[in-house]
């Protein structure tokens, strides 16, 4: 415990930063958690507004547009990132006004009280099982959503976007510099990324580097995997540039990738935000590095490196945004053990490894509560579906890019 304390520390000093001042764009307030519901023991949404504030984080994203949900963040001041769920797809790309039915009803009716800033459109829909029939409907559901949110006046509060797995790289993709789209995904990245650079939208990706690590546990230095700021550097040959965390690479990967399918555009010109990004505290005997220890500083390295607003070697003047994934653990998620083990709490509210530090916090004294029993409230429209197999190599790729220990 006592090693990682002043990692602990510094996680309290930045969420009692952000409570001071909410509103104000403090460092932390850049950190944003997703609440995935993919659990049949999950305390009712009304109770997540608290936890979350209690903790300083301002900024929420949702799996789907739960109006439920949405209610909940009335007045909260909370920032929501909402989700049109990937079986929503073909009809909203289909018909313009099946988007402004789904503006209406998810969006508009619930602004200004409940603050939603963006729409991500599916989850990792390119290379999720069912890319065969979505694929070809991302851009035009964008696009359709877009002229919904202007027809309504809102589009310039309410952004398009859509948050894609790492695996949209081809392999191999070392270093940074060397990565580009898959080339059977190019039909449908080159328009998102006009979409993209059209809106002013950013392009989000989950991105862990945990999969790097537990694929290759030899190869990929731990401390590089966990964004320790000790962890020895790694230069890109190419372009000269040195990378201290794993996470950088990862996202100046997706930089290189989209100058490369879009040789005319300005790197930088379409921002790349992390939608998803964690660590398991738990898994399987094979999961490698899933522990406790690992999460808390993860997760903690990741709020200093977000709340140093600095951006990576190859963007250095747009500062990293990134979303926590996740709130919760949760129950119901398919796949290996470490999926059910990301959550920064439990169901019942108390935090999942020792964030314990946190939890008798000035304002909020959620640790003990114990209003958050189990009460179900899994609706489980969330679905934030980490690497299975078919994913795999977009993150492992990068395991040659750190050093070896
Ligand atoms: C894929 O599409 C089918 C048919 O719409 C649906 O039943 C299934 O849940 C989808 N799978 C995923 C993982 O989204
Ligand atoms: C880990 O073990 C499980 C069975 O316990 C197996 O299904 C899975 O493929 C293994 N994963 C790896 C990365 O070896
Ligand atoms: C702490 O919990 C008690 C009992 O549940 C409640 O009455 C009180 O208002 C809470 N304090 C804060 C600051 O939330």
């Amino acid at each position: 415990m006592a090693l990682h304390y002043s990692n602990l520390a510094f996680l309290i000093a930045a969420l009692l930063l952000a409570l001071a001042a909410p509103s104000a764009a403090t460092s932390s307030a850049l950190v944003g958690i997703n609440y995935g519901r993919v659990a049949n023991n999950l305390p009712p949404p009304e109770t997540v507004p608290r936890l979350v504030s209690s903790v300083g984080v301002g900024r929420v994203r949702l799996y789907d547009a739960d109006p439920v949900v949405l209610r909940a963040f009335a007045n909260t001041g909370v920032e929501l990132v909402v989700g049109l769920p990937d079986r929503c797809l073909p009809s909203v790309a289909a018909d313009p006004k099946e988007a402004v039915a789904w503006v209406s009803y998810h969006i508009q009716a619930f602004h200004p009280a409940t603050k939603i800033a963006a729409i991500t459109v599916g989850n990792e829909v390119l290379t999720g099982v069912n890319a065969s029939t979505l694929a070809h409907c991302l851009v035009p559901a964008m696009d359709n959503l877009h002229s919904a949110l202007a027809s309504l006046g809102l589009d310039r509060e309410v952004i398009i976007t859509s948050a894609h797995s790492l695996a949209v790289l081809a392999t191999p993709s070392y270093p940074p510099s060397g990565a580009v789209f898959r080339s059977d995904l190019l039909p449908y990245v080159r328009p998102l990324l006009a979409f993209h650079a059209r809106t002013g939208s950013p392009l989000y990706v989950n991105a862990y580097p945990y999969f790097a690590y537990a694929e290759d546990p030899s190869g990929v230095a731990l401390e590089y995997a966990l964004l320790d700021p000790a962890a020895a550097a790694f230069t890109d040959p190419a372009t000269g540039l040195r990378y201290s965390n794993l996470l950088h690479a990862q996202v100046d990967a997706v930089y290189h990738a989209i100058t490369a399918a879009v040789p005319s555009s300005k790197c930088g010109a379409v921002e790349v935000r992390v939608s998803e990004t964690g660590w398991p505290s738990a898994g399987d005997a094979n999961e490698t590095g899933a522990t406790p220890a690992n999460a808390a500083r993860y997760n903690s390295n990741l709020m200093k490196l977000v709340a140093a607003q600095k951006g990576t070697p190859l963007v250095p003047g747009t500062p990293l945004r990134a979303y926590v994934f996740a709130l919760y653990n949760e129950n119901q998620k398919p796949g290996p053990s470490s999926e059910r083990n990301y959550g920064l709490f439990k169901p019942d509210g108390t935090p999942v490894y020792q964030i314990a530090g946190l939890s008798p916090h000035q304002d909020g004294n959620y640790s003990s509560n114990s209003g958050f029993g189990g009460a179900g409230g899994g609706v489980g429209g969330g679905d934030g579906s980490l690497g299975g197999p078919d994913e795999a190599s977009g993150y492992f790729s990068f395991s040659a890019a750190s050093p070896v220990r």
